[in-house]
């Protein structure tokens, strides 16, 4: 008989967003008449912009004729969008890439969870807690993880991002060769300066670690001295790879497209101390298992930089942020401690009285019929903490704050 990934059933049986559909579900059916409103999952609820709608007709229009229709694309994506990302999400931070640097893929999650495809299994992992559940998952996955000892895997070194520290975490103790950062972060929407990124990227130089950095909440940057891109520090090209995504900034959570920049300077080591160029590692693996995103879906990806699809993708970003200050400013009416909100799509509060996460979760739900994710799902250090999206329907939002400051909690 075959054997299993030994390592699968290692892990809580869901993934934290299908447990809390589940909970959702089971919640819908005992209680038919509830209106929900969800703002767990960060998906977005704004339709696609119309410079996008039409970007997509047309390349339907060029798959349905002969002289126009395309088959298997470049695996790394068409050198069309490759150019036009660097012209627009480089070249004004004054940072060169070349196409073959760009990898054009159906979004960050996978190409998160599939980049640990090139790196050894004995690679020792540093992730901030609380951190994006798919950083965690993958790895152990992959047999980096060790075992689950009170919430946390033994292998893998948790770097506390909490109100003490102001949501900034210290660099690693341990001797970590891979770092997972995301910022704008999330779960708790709070931001890393430059000068404190600077710390990362010249840790990482001096220590020989890879810095995975996910930067899928860029878009929402409302301040200055955040940078955009890792690349923005210098250095962060022989130490960081990093994670782009269309889906918040674009709406394209159900299209599915981002890409990820590797470096053609950046290099890690083979066991016998060789080092090897991770573009062209990635770049056979990206080659032999995947067949690049659709040529409609990157046509589409395209249009969201022409100067008409900007402004409407702006213009749904604006009204997001104003979704996340509709919900800051009224939990903290009610005196709640309240972070992130001003610069990412995401809140992340405090619970009352030491509530604990998925208690929160739970009576928000019963209570208010509004849906968010417990913090602990995304961490130990995110326990006592609750996580709202902004990317709701924003009457929907004013309902829901309206409910929550109606509450007895
Ligand atoms: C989230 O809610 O954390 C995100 O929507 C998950 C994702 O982007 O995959």
């Amino acid at each position: 008989m075959a054997r299993i990934n030994d390592n699968y059933p290692k892990l809580p049986v869901s993934y934290l967003f299908s447990e809390i559909a589940r909970r959702v579900e089971a919640y819908k059916q005992s209680t038919p008449n509830a209106d929900i409103i969800r703002l767990g999952i960060g998906d977005v609820t704004r339709p696609l912009v119309p410079s996008v709608v039409k970007a997509l007709h047309d390349a339907v229009d060029e798959q349905a004729v002969a002289a126009t229709f395309r088959g298997y694309g470049p695996e790394q994506g068409y050198d069309f969008l490759r150019n036009i990302v660097i012209e627009n999400d480089f070249i004004p931070r004054g940072i060169k890439l070349e196409a073959d640097e760009i990898f054009i893929g159906d979004g960050a999650k996978s190409d998160i969870g599939n980049f640990g495809d090139i790196l050894s299994v004995n690679s020792t992992v540093a992730l901030t807690d609380p951190v994006y559940p798919v950083y965690v998952d993958t790895n152990v996955m992959a047999g980096r993880g060790g075992d689950s000892v009170d919430g946390r895997w033994s292998s893998i070194e948790y770097l506390p991002c909490t109100a003490k520290n102001n949501f900034v975490p210290e660099l690693p103790t341990s001797s970590a060769e891979i770092i997972y950062l995301c910022y704008p972060n999330n779960p708790t929407g709070t931001t890393l300066t430059r000068e404190r990124l600077k710390t990362w990227v010249d840790y990482a130089r001096s220590s020989e670690a890879l810095i995975l950095f996910d930067a899928a909440y860029e878009a929402f940057i409302t301040e200055d001295d955040i940078p955009h891109s890792i690349y923005e520090i210098e250095g962060a090209k022989e130490v960081a790879v990093e994670f782009r995504s269309f889906s918040k900034t674009a709406g394209f959570t159900g299209l599915r497209c981002g890409y990820t920049v590797v470096p053609k300077s950046l290099q890690c080591k083979t066991l016998s101390g060789e080092k090897v160029s991770l573009n062209r590692l990635w770049n056979r693996r990206q080659t032999t298992k995947f067949n690049g995103t659709a040529y409609v879906v990157q046509r589409a990806a395209e249009a969201v930089y022409s100067p008409q699809g900007r402004k409407e993708v702006r213009d749904n970003i604006a009204y997001y942020l104003q979704n996340a200050e509709i919900i800051r400013s009224g939990l903290q009416r009610l005196g709640l401690n309240v972070y992130g909100g001003i610069s990412a799509p995401y809140i992340w509060l405090q619970t009352p009285d030491g509530i604990s996460s998925w208690n929160f979760f739970d009576r928000l739900l019963t209570e208010c019929n509004v849906v968010g994710t417990p913090g602990v799902g995304f961490g130990p250090s995110g326990e006592g903490f609750l996580r709202l999206s902004a990317f709701g329907d924003q009457e929907r939002v004013r309902e829901a704050m309206q409910r929550i400051e109606n509450w007895k909690i």
